[in-house]
């Protein structure tokens, strides 16, 4: 080894985090033993920093990593009530060092191992054998790495987790390489005589080339993957709960639409009976778009402040599109433009946003003349790639942090500005974004892109589940009114049910023969906002994805098993306890792996199965979903718009199958964030069996926050 390295040891780990793993002792003091073994333990360890995560600090630390540009704040509170788990890995197989500037990781995996997560992949799921290139881009049809979130976290079947908290570009042999000195080497084969050659022998870890003299490593117990995922995202600041009307429907209209055509728009939703919470404005409202001015067009909205509010009397939410690329004509140019980076994006500006003062400028433009006027979210456009679009990496930004640097954080950045201004006017938002990372599950953005695979759509959103990401399957035009329903009823069942009409300008009824069965999944949605809702608020506090891979479930290694590979890149659970199939044009039955216990199909009750392949046929008009034995599902009575504070909402529980079952419902006022100060509510629906009948019963948590009628209509499916 070349003498300018240094070696760390990690052979007194284990010492050190049993020494450091407090039993049951209150979080407050974890963080005080924590920090003070921080400073004995950096040199040569792992030091606890919450409840069953660790983190090291190898070499030098770096000004800027993925957590702190997204600045994350770890739910301690939440962590501490999951249960302790030892370190999960075997210390002394994990290796780092430095040298001639960069940083070698190197982490150990067992033979039958698998590995998921690293960045947002549209293809794989499991990683192991693959090598990646971690650079935020958008992703040009290869899982290779570069992709819209390139998060350097992995988790293992093995139930741990790894985030390689750096910001720049890494690249992860993720059980590919195989050293001289390997714990377990591979098999020796001669290819002359044995088939069994492969050209990819086996490996016994996951190497990472770090590009830089260090960087801050962490690693999150199980024991389960789901419990792997809960601290990570928990630790990441919980999900983000989005106010009710994020969950329900959006259109973006086409780009150079006006203000008369956007009410318009708004009249047919209402005429056709289709529901839509809010309307995305595409680059059109601007005075100049690529690059932006982040004013408004005086030709297509003379009174933008008015026509806000006549959406608003609608009951309509208004996001507005933009790339953070600033106009020579922006009135913020002037002022940017001593903040800004040496290179241009499309003739804008690049703001070194690592500057308080740049910051500072964006925050007073848009809350005077976006948000004071009622603009509700934005969609962050063009922080993810193409490199021949984006700034070079020889670019040099005035803080002196590197272009790559930026090129990793900039969507992240982005997101956490927007969100601290919706915040500070104690309004929650939900927007969409193309470029994020590491630490992104606190900020109140959706992941989107031009890619339009309805299959590799599906596998985006169940991966986005391992890395603490939301993503929308959005719907923008189809070949066949099949494809048209078949994509709509995904996207119902995704983060975000949205069509992006801005150069297709489709409507939900663009194809007449399936407007019926259209309106019927989107108001199925609107019907399933209680229990949606309830999984958004699950992930916020506990840490759970409200969109989940199948990986995540109890009894994935029975579905293993089935060999069911193939079909679970395709199914995934919303919520507790549905487990959602889509179809895809062409196809008229599938196949779904159901873990074990009883199934039953959502909308007959009829049972389906118990930890086995199951092969269903469901016409056009539904999108196949199946429910666990004993679960409670609560829904409302359809409707075209989330309700308005203070509202209340009528509740039709639905209980399946012969197990007695308990459900927490939460609630609160769905649009502030009171809810930090304890303005939200947790009731308890339970159904028992007793003397021969079901007896069903609600027990609210906070009447002051609990926005349902008390006359529960249940229903009782699959006796
Ligand atoms: C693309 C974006 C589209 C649409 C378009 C408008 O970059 O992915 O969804 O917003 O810009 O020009």
């Amino acid at each position: 080894m070349p003498g300018c390295g240094h070696a760390i040891d990690s052979i007194q780990n284990r010492k050190i985090i049993q020494a450091g793993n407090p039993g049951k002792l209150k979080f407050s003091l974890v963080i005080a033993l924590s920090m003070l073994y921080l400073p004995l333990i950096s040199q040569s360890g792992w030091s606890v920093v919450a409840n069953s995560v660790w983190k090291i600090t190898v070499g030098k630390k770096q000004p800027i990593t993925l957590l702190s540009a997204a600045n994350s704040a770890p739910k301690y509170d939440a962590l501490e009530s999951l249960e302790r788990v030892p370190f999960p890995l075997d210390s002394t197989k994990i290796h780092f060092e430095v040298i001639d500037g960069k940083t070698y990781l190197r982490f150990p995996l067992q033979r039958a191992e698998e590995i998921y997560g690293f960045g947002l992949n549209f293809q794989t799921q499991n990683q192991r054998g693959r090598i990646l290139n971690l650079h935020v881009d958008h992703y040009g049809g290869q899982d290779n790495g570069r992709t819209h979130a390139p998060v350097p976290f992995y988790l293992s079947t093995e139930g741990y987790g790894v985030l390689i908290d750096a910001a720049q570009y890494l690249t992860v042999y993720a059980g590919t390489a195989v050293r001289v000195e390997a714990d377990d080497p591979p098999q020796l084969m001669d290819r002359n005589t044995n088939p069994a050659w492969q050209a990819q022998p086996y490996s016994d870890a996951v190497e990472v080339l770090v590009p830089a003299d260090g960087v801050e490593v962490y690693v999150f117990g199980g024991p389960s993957m789901l419990r792997v995922v809960q601290r990570y995202n928990l630790y990441c600041g919980g999900g983000y709960l989005p106010p009710k009307w994020g969950l329900g429907f959006t259109q973006r209209v086409p780009t150079l639409y006006n203000a008369e055509a956007i009410l318009q728009e708004a009249d047919e939703f209402a005429a056709h009976d289709f529901p839509l919470d809010f309307i995305g404005l595409e680059p059109g409202w601007q005075s100049m778009a690529y690059p932006c001015t982040f004013e408004w067009d005086d030709s297509r909205y003379p009174d933008p402040q008015g026509l806000l509010s006549q959406l608003s009397v609608k009951g309509i939410r208004t996001n507005l599109w933009l790339n953070p690329y600033v106009s020579p004509i922006a009135s913020l140019y002037d002022s940017i433009r001593p903040y800004s980076g040496s290179h241009t994006v499309w003739n804008g500006l690049v703001a070194d946003f690592t500057l308080a003062q740049p910051r500072e400028m964006f925050r007073q433009h848009f809350m005077k003349n976006l948000l004071n006027i009622g603009v509700s979210g934005f969609k962050i456009d063009e922080v993810d790639g193409f490199d021949s679009w984006l700034w070079p990496d020889v670019a040099r930004f005035p803080s002196g942090t590197p272009a790559e640097v930026m090129r990793q954080t900039y969507g992240l950045t982005l997101q956490r500005m927007t969100a601290e201004w919706f915040h500070e006017k104690n309004q929650r938002t939900y927007g969409l974004v193309r470029g994020s990372n590491a630490g992104a599950s606190a900020l109140p953005y959706v992941l989107y892109n031009d890619y339009y695979s309805h299959k590799d759509f599906i596998t985006a959103l169940i991966n986005s589940s391992f890395i603490g990401v939301l993503w929308t399957p959005e719907v923008r035009a189809s070949d066949s009114a099949e494809e048209w329903l078949r994509r709509m009823q995904s996207v119902c069942f995704s983060p975000m049910a949205m069509l992006n009409a801005w150069s297709s300008g489709t409507k939900p009824w663009s194809f007449p023969e399936v407007e019926e069965e259209v309106r019927a999944v989107a108001r199925l949605r609107m019907q399933l906002l209680p229990y949606l809702y309830t999984a958004f608020a699950r992930y916020q506090k506990e840490g759970i994805p409200p969109f989940r891979a199948m990986q995540l479930e109890d009894g994935y290694d029975a579905l293993s098993k089935l060999d069911a590979t193939l079909a679970i890149r395709y199914q995934y659970m919303m919520g507790e306890s549905l487990l959602v199939a889509p179809m895809f044009a062409g196809d008229s039955t599938r196949q779904v792996a159901l873990p074990p216990g009883k199934w039953f199909d959502f909308y007959t009750g009829a049972y389906v199965g118990d930890g086995e392949w199951i092969t269903v046929k469901p016409g056009l008009e539904h999108i196949p979903l199946f429910v666990k034995d004993g679960a409670i599902i609560p829904m409302t009575a359809p409707r075209n718009q989330a309700p308005l504070p203070g509202e209340k909402l009528s509740l039709v529980v639905r209980k399946y199958g012969q197990q007695e079952g308990r459900y927490m419902l939460y609630d609160d006022d769905g649009v502030s964030f009171d809810y930090e100060k304890g303005a939200f509510s947790w009731s308890e629906l339970t159904a028992k069996f007793e003397n021969g009948a079901w007896k069903p019963e609600l027990k609210i948590g906070n009447t002051a926050a609990f926005n349902y009628s008390q006359n529960i209509t249940w229903i009782f499916m699959g006796q």
